[in-house]
């Protein structure tokens, strides 16, 4: 083990990921909903600790030309990557480190507006946890807002002991982090089917196991083996982050803000009557057995008043990722279907199909003033959460976030064409990353060279011995796969590409 490291798996990277609860504007934007002031998004300092190979920050980079952001991992590796592409997009606003939390706390960098850590605080030590919390207690400005996420107690309590099974498999000295990822799962397997007491006395325990097979090895790597792993109460990380004079505001996640629908009314009574937060959070957690939080901490929280919340929340802007034709009403929100009242959900959609627009041009919309305020941003939010609208921008600035993106999407584009990991572009519009796939992304990179696209993305995909999968079969022949191509091509051109264009993607 390389000393450096602290027991942290470093013989792998990280995968390559982004996560949009991480952009300053989901973060504002859910900070509003919680009705506490966030800190302005014209011009910011944020940095992401643990940032691992740097694509979420440095998507934000781009897409937030106001900002100066600061990325940090211990790994060089992982930062060296970040590097690269911050270098390739020709970003100006983006300091990448290799310190660890210890060396960062006296890092010169100037105080953050946002900090965000995505994935690192359970899988590390004690002492590391505190120097994270001296990390934000010394760089998190007054009024400054925390983003954290965690493994979380109960949800983990019974799979617990299956990481540490699987870290006690035998495995041969000198074996890499993937070598035993692959002997521990196998190790599990095998003494679930001699029927160990922790399999027959934990019974849902083998889904998860089972479910790993189809998991990333580099994930379940950085996930499982490390030496230190520890998930936490919800009052646990409160009482730790209290240390920085952080308060707990609300989730990261919009998602949950919907769960409570599964809640019995026994359920919510209970939680009603609980009057301090953190007290009714972890009992929450308790009833929905949760597993992960994505928490927002704040600095001195200020409390907005009724009217205020309104008036802040009219001005946010939001966006429409979805094309309009493929509109559904009936929806899965956090896994339950709903029909969308189309009275109130269609003028909505059309609306932003035309353009971007703050809540309160909705309001003032022709087809919207029937609806109340309340109606109107209830919805949005049922929007985001299904993946149809996203908080967005101001207009103001819009053309200079156009250009910042330009490098990036460019860079992620030509990386594309030797695989599939970087499946996000950025959105200047959204000041995001929007999703988009990887024949997608090679269809694009077409259209920008005037290729043919069925013949640009068939070259590559052969020379990579890649074949199409259609209806869960693998098509085999040249015909075959260019006839998909073609027919993902003419799709590509009439309903994505005019999406793309309207987020600004190119
Ligand atoms: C599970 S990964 C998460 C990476 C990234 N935040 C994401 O979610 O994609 C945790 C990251 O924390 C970094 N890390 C662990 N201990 C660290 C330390 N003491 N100082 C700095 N970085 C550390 C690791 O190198 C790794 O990249």
């Amino acid at each position: 083990m390389q000393n450096w490291t602290h027991g942290y798996i470093s013989d792998v990277s990280y995968d390559y990921s982004f996560f949009p609860e991480l952009s300053p504007t989901s973060i504002a934007f859910n900070l509003l909903d919680g009705r506490c002031f966030p800190p302005g998004l014209e011009k910011f300092t944020y940095c992401e600790l643990g940032c691992g190979q740097g694509f979420t920050t440095n998507i934000l980079a781009a897409t937030n030309p106001q900002g100066e952001f600061w990325g940090m991992d211990f790994n060089p590796t992982h930062t060296a990557e970040a590097q690269r592409l911050a270098n390739a997009a020709q970003l100006k606003n983006i300091h990448f480190s290799d310190h660890s939390f210890a060396e960062f706390i006296e890092a010169d960098t100037p105080p953050f507006d946002f900090i965000t850590l995505h994935g690192v605080y359970s899988w590390i030590g004690d002492e590391n946890r505190r120097n994270i919390v001296n990390l934000l207690r010394q760089k998190l400005k007054v009024g400054g807002a925390v983003y954290i996420s965690y493994n979380t107690l109960p949800g983990w309590s019974a799979l617990m002991p299956l990481r540490e099974l699987m870290l006690q498999s035998p495995s041969k000295t000198g074996d890499s982090s993937l070598q035993r990822v692959e002997a521990g799962m196998a190790f599990a397997q095998q003494l679930h089917a001699m029927k160990a007491r922790y399999f027959l006395e934990n019974p849902t325990v083998k889904a998860d196991l089972d479910a790993m097979a189809g998991d990333s090895r580099n994930y379940l790597a950085h996930e499982y083996f490390n030496q230190n792993w520890r998930p936490l109460y919800h009052s646990e990380v409160v009482e730790q982050l209290a240390d920085a004079k952080l308060t707990f505001t609300i989730s990261g996640d919009i998602d949950d803000q919907f769960y409570n629908f599964k809640l019995t009314d026994d359920q919510l009574n209970v939680l009603a009557d609980i009057p301090d937060i953190t007290r009714r959070e972890t009992i929450r957690d308790f009833l929905f057995n949760t597993r992960f939080r994505r928490d927002l901490f704040v600095k001195g929280p200020v409390k907005l008043t009724a009217l205020e919340q309104v008036e802040l929340l009219s001005n946010f802007r939001f966006a429409l990722i979805i094309d309009p034709e493929e509109m559904e009403y009936e929806v899965d929100l956090v896994g339950r279907p709903i029909k969308l009242d189309e009275p109130i959900y269609q003028p909505i959609i059309s609306a932003l199909a035309e353009q971007p627009r703050t809540l309160r041009e909705l309001m003032g919309h022709t087809d919207l003033k029937r609806l109340e305020f309340a109606t109107i941003l209830q919805a949005l939010k049922i929007l985001i959460s299904t993946y149809h609208v996203t908080p967005a921008l101001p207009a103001e600035e819009e053309d200079y976030r156009r250009e910042t993106v330009i490098g990036l999407n460019r860079a992620i584009l030509k990386r594309a064409r030797f695989g599939a990991d970087t499946q996000i572009l950025a959105s200047p519009v959204t000041a995001s990353g929007i999703d988009i796939s990887r024949p997608e992304q090679l269809f694009l990179l077409a259209y920008l060279r005037k290729a043919d696209l069925v013949q640009f993305v068939w070259s590559i995909l052969q020379v990579q011995g890649e074949k199409l999968i259609k209806e869960d079969q693998v098509l085999e022949s040249p015909e075959a796969n260019q006839a998909e191509l073609k027919a993902q091509a003419q799709n590509f051109m009439e309903q994505r590409l005019p999406l793309f264009q309207r987020l600004g993607l190119i």
